[in-house]
């Protein structure tokens, strides 16, 4: 690969190229302030690779999503949540021994401490379960800081299955303390994906059993929104844990940072506006609104700064919603009818094609949560929970990357220059 020769004023500087297994070209500038005395300028990140990885790639032109090199939609279709976890975590799909061997690795770890149960009672009862997940998160620390010391391997490991085990108990009590109900424990003898549904719908009452379909879809949510490259939430994990913070820590960072309707907030916000829109002769007027740039409305779930093209989870989501609606006999839903009606509308619309800006993985998701019994103040905890391996998986990189740095950005200051201090009678 031949450097690319950067000029500028009277300088002219060599920067050397590297080249991904697939995807563009980089150019590496790590050395150009030090040789040119100058930065480069890319807020919102649009050009800039900030880490070397071998986890996820995405396609955005092709509408790609590879775990490891596998499409997501065979993952999606042929194997479960639990797989892929220890796909993203150790680079290979398990063999049967080391997916025997993992299963209940994580599944021995699903209770929480006894004492968090207190802790979760500091919280108001209508405190939004996302901050409730984002607390909860970060004060394991102080509950298991006997894995905090991120110098050893052997407590990285600990902490990372811990918070694959914790997540969904931590998520179903934030939602029945929501609602009032007493916290159920999880039943270690139920898959993954159905024990996070049993923690969240049955009561001490009454008998439930979980139905394998929902527990089938809500897997596939799951598996879909396991991790998706250096999104705002996991560089936020990266950079928190460039720092050395512990792993506790830096995945609640990543929760924080996923709430924003920007990013996973957008399927709250998605079926909020598809309700809100109501009824099929309304969508026009709201597509309007979408165009008009004096106007902040965006349509929720649409639009991705890396796909422009068909989101691939959006496709698999959508067969979901049919596949669940349909099972659940309320396929008429009007909400999926205003949502695959929108869709259409906006994908034969010039500004959406031009914007190529096409329905995300926030679309159809909420539709789902929803037809299962979800409030939608649970759907964004719900992607928290399952991108909680991605963040993992993508911390572990970065700490056992020998190259790896604080993570500190430059920026192109537009402030007063130096001035001396003036006394407060004399301004
Ligand atoms: N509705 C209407 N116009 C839009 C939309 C939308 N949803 N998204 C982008 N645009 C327009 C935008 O106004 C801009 O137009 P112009 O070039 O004339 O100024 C152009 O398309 C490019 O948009 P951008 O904001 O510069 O693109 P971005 O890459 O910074 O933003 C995005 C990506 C996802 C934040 C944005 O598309 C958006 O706000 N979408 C709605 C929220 C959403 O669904 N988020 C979920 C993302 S997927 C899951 C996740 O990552 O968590």
């Amino acid at each position: 690969m031949t450097n690319a020769t950067l000029k500028f004023g009277d300088k002219e500087l060599e920067l050397p190229m590297m080249s991904p297994t697939v995807g563009p070209d980089v150019i590496d500038i790590q050395k150009l302030y030090a040789q040119g005395g100058v930065f480069t300028y890319d807020p919102g990140f649009t050009s800039t690779a900030s880490c070397q990885s071998n986890i996820t790639f995405i396609d955005g032109n092709k509408g790609e999503l590879l775990y490891r090199g596998y499409p997501i939609d065979q993952l999606a279709e042929k194997s479960h949540f639990l797989e892929v976890c220890y796909l993203l975590l150790y680079g290979e799909l398990p063999t049967s021994e080391q997916l025997s061997d993992f299963v209940p690795r994580v599944t021995r770890h699903t209770m929480l401490h006894e004492q968090m149960a207190y802790f979760y009672r500091g919280f108001r009862r209508d405190a939004p379960p996302m901050a409730v997940v984002c607390g909860v998160m970060g004060a394991l620390s102080s509950f298991y800081h006997d894995s905090t010391d991120i110098t050893d391997p052997e407590q990285r490991e600990i902490a990372s299955i811990r918070m694959i085990a914790k997540i969904p108990t931590i998520t179903a009590w934030a939602y029945k303390y929501s609602i009032g109900q007493p916290f159920v424990y999880p039943k270690n003898e139920l898959d993954y994906t159905s024990n996070f549904l049993h923690m969240c719908f049955s009561v001490p009452a009454e008998k439930y059993v979980v139905d394998p379909i929902l527990s089938r879809a809500m897997d596939r949510i799951f598996t879909l929104h396991a991790d998706h490259e250096q999104n705002a939430s996991t560089s936020t994990v990266r950079l928190a844990g460039s720092s050395g913070a512990n792993p506790f820590a830096c995945i609640a960072a990543g929760v924080a940072c996923l709430w924003g309707p920007a990013h996973g907030g957008a399927n709250e916000a998605a079926l909020n506006m598809l309700r809100e829109i109501g009824t099929v002769d309304r969508i026009p007027e709201y597509i309007a609104r979408a165009k008009d740039k004096s106007d902040p409305f965006r349509l929720m779930g649409f639009g991705h700064r890396v796909y422009k093209n068909f989101d691939p989870r959006a496709k698999v989501m959508k067969e979901s919603a049919d596949e669940v609606l349909g099972l659940m006999g309320i396929e008429n839903n009007p909400t999926l009818q205003v949502a695959k009606e929108l869709e259409r509308i906006a994908l034969s619309d010039p500004y959406f094609i031009e914007k190529k800006l096409y329905p995300n993985v926030d679309f159809y998701s909420g539709i789902i949560l929803d037809a299962m019994g979800f409030p939608s103040s649970m759907f964004t905890p719900i992607f928290a929970l399952a991108r909680t391996v991605g963040w993992i998986a993508q911390w572990k990189e970065m700490i056992s990357d020998p190259t790896q740095k604080i993570g500190r950005p430059r920026q192109l200051y537009t402030g007063a220059t130096f001035r001396d201090y003036v006394d407060v009678e004399k301004r």
